[in-house]
Parts: C-alpha cells; structure tokens; sequence
C-alpha cells in the first residue's frame, strides 16, 4: 500500500513493475485485491482468528464443525512448532547468557573495560546466573528417571526415612491432590522405597554410600535435614532445577506457577511479617557512646532450609559444597549453616559465597508461625490460598497438617482454632 500510495518515489515506481504510473482507478483496484489476498493468508495461518477465541467465536465455530476438523489438525500442527520455537528461543536465551557470563570472566583482570555502564538508572547486574552444562556421566541412572519426572527440568524432591512414613502419605497426597506431576522422593530406606512404590510415587534410591547411608537409616531430623545438601548436588550437575522439600508440608496450588526463577537460590522465610521476612534496618542503642549511640544493623530472618527452589548454577552447587563440607565437620544445625554460607560477606580470613537470593512471599509460602499467629485471627489474610504450609514452627506436625487440609481443601472455617500459637 505504502508503494502505490507513494507520489514522489520514482524508484518506487520503477521498481514496482509497472512502468508507467497507475491511475487512480487501478490503484483502488489493487488496493482491494491486496486486501482479498491479505485475508486469505491471514484465513490460513490463523483459521480460528487473529485473536483468542472469545466465547462468540466459539458459539460460531460449532456450526462449521466440518471445515473446523482440517483446521484443528492444522492448528494442532502449527501449535507444535510454536512449542518448538519456544523451546529453541529458551535454549537461545541460555546460550547467550552463558556466552555473557564467559565474556564476563575473560574480562576480569583486564585493564580494558568490557563494558560501560550506561546512563543513570540503566544499570542492573546479573542476578541469573547461566546454568551449568549438564553432565550425564555424574549418574545415568538418575538422569533417566529426572528425564522422565520432570517438567521443563524442574521438579520437587523430598528426601524420606521410616520415621516419616505417615506425614510423607499426606505430603505426596496433596501434591497429587493439586495436580503436580513433576516430584520424587529420595528414599533412604527400603521400608519407605516399598511404600512409595506401592503408592504410584516415583522413587530414587541412592547407590550405597557408607558415609550417608548410616545417617539416612537412623538419623533424626535434623541429621537427615542436612544430608539433602550432599545429595542435591547430582540434581543439579544433571542441570535440573530443584524445588526442595521437607515432608511436613502442605501444598495446596501448584508451586511452579508462583516461582520467579531469577536467583541461584528462593527460598521461604521462618520470618513472620514483612521486616523479618525481607530484611530491615535494626538499630541498636548504647547510650554510653552519646553522640553515636545508634548503631544501625542489616537483620533478617533466616531462610527456611527445608523448602528452597535452586536453579542448576556455580554458585547453588558451591553453596551446596559449602554447606556439606561444613557439616561434615562441625556439630552446626544445617540451616544455620546454610544461611550463614548465603550471608556473610568475605571478611579477612574468609571468603564469601556470592549466590543471588530471592525470599518467597510469606502468605504465599506460608510457615506455620505466619498461620497460627497472624493469619487464622485475620479476616483478610484467611481468605488468602497460599501455595504451601510449612508446618516448621510446631512440634505436633501431623495434626496441625490435617487441620490446614480441614481448613483450606475442605473448607471447615473453624479447623484450625483449638490449637495454641506456639506449642505449649
Ligand atoms: C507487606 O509487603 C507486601 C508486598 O510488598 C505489601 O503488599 C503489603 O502491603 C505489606 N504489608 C504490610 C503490613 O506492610
């Protein structure tokens, strides 16, 4: 259109074909005829419309139930190469971020500057890490049942000995109970490797390993709480993503659709509102010192280290090496430990880990300090579904996890007020 429409483009015209220039009659003409054209290319590559199909549209298609069946073979045909686009645009988009990630590195140490920073504003450093290349060889076993577990290279994993079988019934049911396919359950012992079986859930049973097969069989829970750093590590060399369980969870919407995936590690927070949840600003108060008697400090409650989602990266798998060297050595509670490890800045005498991190939101991944303490009292807050509870808080755990299924699947209103806040 733009061509005919065009009054001084000598070299249009030329380059139009025609000669000599089209009056005004021709060009309506050819004008309409480029119109008819455009319509029959845009009736075959989109047959049910340029737009979604509003509820009209679909009243409509009823009554061409004939032609409408080509048309679905198409469109079912030209949906699996917008899959496949997605797929090669996905794995375009990793490339380049490995790429940048290399062109980083081969600059460091450099006197030149690889890059300038641009105008105020416009700055923003990497937070997404490029994922590592996976490596089959690490253990082809595993990588075969992760290949046919997970979805887009994720998948939630619990770890699980004997003296958890009744709450991993109730943590696998309502993972099944929402509709996620893509889990596993690391199975420490045979008891709990028959009963996954026998209950359609996929199982992985580590080859025998003397050092963590003593703690996975006896262990208690905190020993088997610090054993899933050493066995991520295969996850993530296979380059999948892992969304980290402990059994005394609930899960009531599909976790994958509330995840952000921009950070080495997201984790949930033991915090119990916002400030200890996102961090705030502290101020600490001695009086003696006068002038300075403020002292200001960066607090934070620690992350939860029995649900955290860790994207398949450097920095994840250095802090897993981290945690798992340290615990190895020292008496230390794995979860301070893992946030110590997320935390600390390098000092003299130490280096830091520098992984990116993201905390979840807390009435979405919701522990059960948050449930019991604020949100059952709040008429607000109660009407909210998180994605998890996280009964972290609460020694009675089985019961209380009935109750938030008595709450939030079957909707009894009252569920959840008999118990304490704390334990008492
Ligand atoms: C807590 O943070 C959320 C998200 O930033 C915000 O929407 C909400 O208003 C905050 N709540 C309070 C009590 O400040």
């Amino acid at each position: 259109m733009a061509l005919a429409g065009r009054r001084d483009g000598p070299l249009m015209l030329r380059g139009g074909g025609g000669g000599k220039p089209l009056s005004h009659g021709s060009r309506i003409a050819v004008a309409v005829a480029v119109g008819i054209a455009l319509g029959c290319v845009c009736a075959f590559l989109y047959p049910d419309g340029l737009f979604r199909p509003s509820a009209s549209a679909l009243q409509w298609s009823r009554h061409v139930d004939s032609t409408a069946c080509e048309s679905s073979g198409r469109v079912t045909n030209l949906e699996s190469q917008l899959a496949s686009l997605e797929r090669k645009n996905a794995e375009l988009r990793r490339q380049i971020n490995e790429l940048s990630m290399k062109l980083q590195l081969a600059g460091q140490g450099k006197d030149e500057t690889l890059y300038k920073a641009g105008p105020f504003g416009t700055v923003k450093a990497l937070r997404t890490n490029p994922t590592v290349m996976p490596d089959e060889s690490v253990n082809s076993r595993l990588a075969k049942i992760l290949g046919e577990v997970a979805v887009k290279k994720e998948l939630i994993v619990a770890l699980a000995n004997s003296n958890v079988r009744e709450m991993l019934e109730v943590w696998f049911t309502n993972i099944k109970r929402v509709g996620v396919p893509n889990f596993l359950v690391v199975a420490l012992d045979d008891n709990i490797e028959s009963f996954c079986k026998s209950n359609g859930v996929l199982v992985y049973r580590r080859d025998p390993d003397e050092g963590i097969d003593n703690i996975a069989k006896t262990g208690g829970n905190h020993a088997v709480s610090g054993l899933k750093f050493r066995v991520l590590r295969e996850f993530l060399q296979l380059g999948y993503s892992i969304l980290l369980s402990d059994i005394d969870i609930i899960f009531l919407r599909n976790p994958f659709d509330h995840l952000y995936r921009d950070s080495d590690v997201e984790s949930m927070s033991d915090g119990h509102n916002n400030m200890t949840a996102y961090g705030f600003n502290d101020v600490f108060d001695e009086p003696s010192m006068g002038w300075a008697r403020y002292a200001h400090t960066m607090r934070i409650w620690v992350y939860n280290s029995g649900f955290f989602y860790i994207r398949p990266t450097i920095p994840s798998i250095e802090l897993l090496d981290r945690v798992a060297d340290r615990l190895s050595h020292e008496k230390a509670w794995d979860q301070a430990v893992f946030n110590e490890e997320l935390f600390f800045p390098s000092h003299p005498g130490y280096e830091g880990l520098y992984a990116s991190r993201r905390t979840m939101d807390i009435y979405l991944f919701m522990n059960s300090k948050v449930l019991f303490k604020t949100v059952r009292k709040d008429a607000q807050l109660k009407k909210l579904k998180p994605v998890i509870v996280h009964l972290n808080y609460h020694p009675d755990k089985l019961d209380r996890m009935k109750a938030v299924i008595e709450f939030y699947v079957n909707g009894k209103q009252d569920a959840l007020q008999r118990f304490p806040d704390g334990s008492e």
